[in-house]
């Protein structure tokens, strides 16, 4: 067989001319420095692979090696607390043995091979085992216990066992014979191809709800666990913002964190604010709980491509030990920026402004890997994606935010007035959705309480009849409108101002749990109530908000702190003594 060398190179675009071994989708060893790329056409004449590191330097003729096997993660104890690259190699590490930069073709394990392991093997010789089982349990962190699953496709019976102790990733704990007398050793860790989805038992409909303390997204436009949503917006309305907010405060077990294609400087700041946080529900740091895959736009573009594949399969890993796993994505929009470059090199006919045709595929392949599952092994897990998505100049109609929107079922459009506002989290509510609620309703009812799907539906009914008297009010002032209808506009700003704005810098206010939630609607429902009782018996809208009363309820968030939530009810008598005092 005659070697294979490089024939042309254009960026992270590298052709071999009459190669003859290689395979779609295989990785491969390119130029002497062992670059990893990835095998992404194959005509008659030519092979073309993406580099996934800068291709500075190389020259033609130079080999290319193939490995037979796709593109891989590595997936073992060790995962948590790091901080990745798109192809899964720990900047830390990185760092530590070539400076600050990646050296092209560092070669790095991906787990630190060093680390020992206290492991408990969960298995013992003569056991039936297959696909999802596990074999061995380890604590990752103080929050999380790893557990080492067999291979899915492998079967077979145990014929030997390590005794409990300290193992590395690489040591074997368990031994499998298969039912051809294949012996495979089973070790901390296993790969698996970044863009096939890890097999599952069968997915189970969605029933709870991601919450994430926020309460415009919990009350009005909920994700559910192992749910898809997207925020788009335009530069400066919070995207980033929003994500921090939930990778803090969801109750998800573990957060994957994609920082695809933004400045460099803001991924500095997750890792900083990260390593900072300290987890509510354990009082540890919340980093033990993180996974971080950085392609900062600095770095190549076609590891860029790979680093939503990378994070998508560590979060379906975790499931698959039967944990809840939010992904984040900053930004989707950068990512499909990715593909048009690449694209654009293969010169391939480009799409909607200069996307590839299959940018919409792509999208739907990520967003699919999302579900509430029953796992290979019996356990349940879902994966629940968060994408942001930043359209140039805003504008929605784009391709990138309009063939997101066929395949998220929860879209949060950032709205760039209400930024500029500072109404945060700037969600507009006519353009937002989320197609969850009718799923989740009985959940609410047994964990919240049986008022909070009517009471949610109140606040949006409110909000949809300012809505309409905006337009009124646009043209004609807000004088001509009658008592009830300028009650509806002060009850919607109570909405507006006292529900859904949300100050992520607040002590009480960055997170409030789903009680707070149902009891503060309860009050600014109940202040309707009592103020449209006084309406029909002739008062004027204008005299109750003299008493303050608007303005007190506006500021409930900040004076009733979480732990103290009772309080709330002081309310209710102090509403009623408002509405009387007014003649
Ligand atoms: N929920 C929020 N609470 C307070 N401030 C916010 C909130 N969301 C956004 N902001 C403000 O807006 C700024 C820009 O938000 P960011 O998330 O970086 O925007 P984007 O990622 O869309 O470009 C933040 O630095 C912060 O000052
Ligand atoms: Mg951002």
């Amino acid at each position: 067989m005659s070697e294979n060398v490089i024939y042309s190179i254009n960026g992270p675009v590298v052709k071999v001319k009459n190669a003859s071994s290689f395979s779609m989708l295989e990785m491969v060893y390119v130029g002497h420095a062992k670059l990893m790329g990835e095998v992404i056409s194959i005509s008659d004449q030519f092979t073309t692979i993406q580099v996934y590191e800068t291709t500075t330097g190389l020259k033609p003729g130079e080999p290319v090696i193939s490995t037979g096997s796709p593109i891989c993660a590595t997936l073992g104890p060790g995962i948590l607390r790091n901080i990745f690259d798109g192809i899964e190699r720990p900047l830390k590490a990185i760092a530590e043995q070539s400076g600050a930069f990646i050296e092209a073709g560092s070669d790095v394990d991906s787990l630190d091979v060093g680390a020992l392991w206290d492991v408990t093997v969960t298995v013992k010789v003569g056991d039936q085992v297959k696909g999802g089982d596990v074999y061995a349990t380890c604590p990752e962190t103080d929050l999380i216990v790893h557990k080492c699953m067999i291979a899915p496709g492998l079967k077979g019976t145990v014929v030997e066992v390590k005794e409990n102790g300290k193992y590395t990733v690489n040591d074997w704990v368990v031994k499998v014979q298969d039912e051809q007398g294949n012996v495979h050793e089973c070790t901390l860790c296993q790969k698996w191809p970044i863009k096939t989805p890890r097999p599952i038992n069968e997915r189970l409909p969605i029933s709870i709800p991601l919450v994430t303390g926020q309460r415009v997204i919990d009350t009005l436009f909920p994700i559910a666990k192992g749910g898809t949503a997207a925020i788009p917006g335009g530069f400066g309305t919070g995207k980033t913002m929003t994500q921090h907010q939930i990778a803090k405060w969801c109750d998800a077990d573990i957060i994957v964190y994609v920082g695809c294609g933004e400045r460099g400087n803001e991924m500095t700041q997750v890792l900083e604010e990260f390593s900072e946080l300290i987890d509510p529900k354990s009082g540890k740091p919340l980093t033990d709980r993180t996974v971080l895959i950085a392609n900062t736009s600095n770095m190549p573009v076609a590891a860029r491509e790979a680093s939503i594949y990378t994070g998508v399969t560590l979060a379906e890993y975790y499931r698959d030990m039967g944990y809840h796993v939010a992904i984040m994505a900053d930004s989707t929009s950068r990512w499909a920026e990715a593909l048009r470059e690449i694209s654009g090199r293969l010169e391939e006919m480009p799409a909607e402004e200069g996307f590839p045709a299959y940018l919409p595929s792509r999208l739907s392949q990520f967003y699919e890997r999302a579900g509430y599952m029953k796992n290979l092994n019996g356990t349940e897990g879902s994966v629940s994606i968060i994408g942001a998505v930043s359209p140039q100049g805003a504008d929605f109609s784009e391709p990138v935010t309009q063939n997101t929107k066929r395949f998220v079922r929860c879209f949060w459009a950032l709205d760039k007035a209400l930024a500029y506002a500072r109404h945060y989290f700037a969600i507009n509510w006519t353009q937002s959705y989320s197609d969850y609620v009718y799923d989740l309703e009985k959940w609410y009812d047994k964990n919240v309480g049986p008022k909070f799907v009517s009471d949610r539906q109140e606040l949006s009914y409110i909000l949809a009849e300012e809505a309409k008297l905006n337009e009124i009010v646009k043209l004609m002032g807000p004088d001509v409108l009658p008592e009830d209808q300028k009650l509806i506009m002060e009850i919607a700003k109570v909405v507006r101002v006292g529900y859904l704005q949300q100050n992520a810098f607040h002590k009480d206010d960055t997170y409030v749990p789903m009680e707070k939630q149902l009891k503060m609607m309860e009050v600014i429902l109940y202040l309707n109530k009592k103020c449209q009782e006084a309406v029909a018996q002739g008062k004027v809208v204008r005299a109750i908000s003299e008493t303050g009363i608007f303005e007190q309820v506006i500021k409930m968030k900040y004076d009733i702190p979480n732990d103290h939530i009772e309080k709330l009810d002081t309310y209710y008598h102090d509403i009623d003594e408002a509405v009387k005092s007014v003649a």
